[in-house]
């Protein structure tokens, strides 16, 4: 077993694996500008032999705790729930957890199944209360399949349960208050996103929010009492006093959070990502070490030597916005 350490002494120990490259929504704050073609990507992805694959060489190899799938959209991959079945044994027998991180449209009627097959640890996407505001998000009149979706994950009684919100000027800040209103009483846990810019989203200083702000908007109306935080979380926990639900502030653009950074990350098309904000990557494609006929030590040495080339911190904004490439809808956040 060996330890995936970098540089700056960062155990990283957490595992962010995007399933596809694709979503059925069309966030302009996500999606890039242009999309290509979606056959063309479709065939990068990694087989389900080799996501099977690619799951036990880091947890034998590394003993990586925590697995988080994302896409594009996770449940748009058809073999999502063969997958968590082929890691069942895997799981029962090194216990390291199972979390997923979708937009809810088609989630509900699958996330009982997941439960069973070992789904710990669910994120889902809502940014907005208004089924107006939604389509002008997302592009699409689906706000009812992700309340349902939240609804169902609710009475499976899924802990923690986190709500994903970004904050945008101009399109849901007015609605920051009222989302915590909504789920003031229920077991969730709201998070409140700043904006990142991806070189070819529509990020635009104007919409931006800092996480100061959000939470400003946020104690108009209800007290914030601080929580420890959870090791390594990206996000800023606080109580809502007298009320059920947890809120939190995600801020990697106003006070970023590269010094605990315990995650990697592999890209649809198998690539290993070191930083989901830098523009260069590892230079490693593990589907194609696969492929190449290396067995998972050989692999696992290549992953530690790519390691070493993580950066301390993430490029700022102004750098941000130059990048060419839309990393999000590869690598899912
Ligand atoms: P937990 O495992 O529950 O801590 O989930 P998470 O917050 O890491 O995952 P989620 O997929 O719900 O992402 C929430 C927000 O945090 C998204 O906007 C992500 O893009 C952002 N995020 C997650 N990891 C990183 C990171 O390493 N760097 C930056 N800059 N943002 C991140
Ligand atoms: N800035 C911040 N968060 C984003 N997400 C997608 N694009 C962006 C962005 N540009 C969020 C989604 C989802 C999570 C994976 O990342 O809302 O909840």
């Amino acid at each position: 077993m060996q330890i995936l350490e970098d540089r700056f002494h960062r155990k990283h120990d957490y595992l962010r694996v995007s399933l596809i490259d694709r979503c059925n929504l069309n966030c302009f704050y996500c999606n890039p500008k242009e999309n290509k073609s979606e056959s063309v990507r479709y065939q990068q992805n990694l087989t389900l032999y080799e996501l099977v694959r690619l799951v036990k060489l880091f947890v034998l190899e590394f003993n990586i705790r925590k697995i988080r799938f994302t896409g594009g959209e996770p449940m748009i991959r058809k073999d999502i729930i063969p997958l968590f079945e082929r890691l069942y044994d895997l799981k029962q027998s090194h216990g390291f957890q199972l979390a997923l991180t979708s937009n809810g449209t088609t989630l509900a009627p699958h996330l009982e199944r997941l439960q069973q097959l070992g789904l710990d640890r669910l994120n889902i996407s809502l940014d907005t209360l208004d089924r107006e505001v939604f389509e002008q998000i997302t592009g699409h009149d689906k706000i009812y399949e992700v309340l349902q979706a939240i609804g169902t994950a609710e009475k499976l009684a899924y802990h923690p349960l986190k709500i994903n919100a970004v904050g945008m000027r101009g399109i849901n800040d007015h609605e920051l208050v009222e989302i915590v209103d909504q789920f003031k009483d229920r077991d969730f846990n709201l998070r409140f996103i700043e904006f990142m810019p991806f070189g070819n989203n529509a990020w635009k200083n104007e919409k931006f929010i800092s996480c100061r702000d959000m939470k400003s908007a946020i104690e108009s109306r209800f007290r914030l009492d601080p929580l420890r935080p959870e090791a390594n979380s990206v996000a800023k926990d606080f109580r809502v006093r007298d009320h059920q639900c947890t809120v939190s502030f995600i801020s990697p653009i106003s006070n970023h959070f590269c010094s605990s950074c315990n995650r990697l990350r592999v890209g649809s098309s198998g690539k290993l990502k070191l930083c989901l904000l830098s523009a260069d990557d590892s230079g490693l494609n593990i589907r194609d070490l696969f492929r190449s006929g290396l067995d998972d030590k050989e692999i696992a040495g290549r992953i530690i030597a790519a390691l070493q080339f993580k950066q301390e911190v993430h490029p700022p904004v102004k750098q941000l916005l130059t990048f060419s490439e839309n990393q999000m809808m590869a690598i899912g956040g």
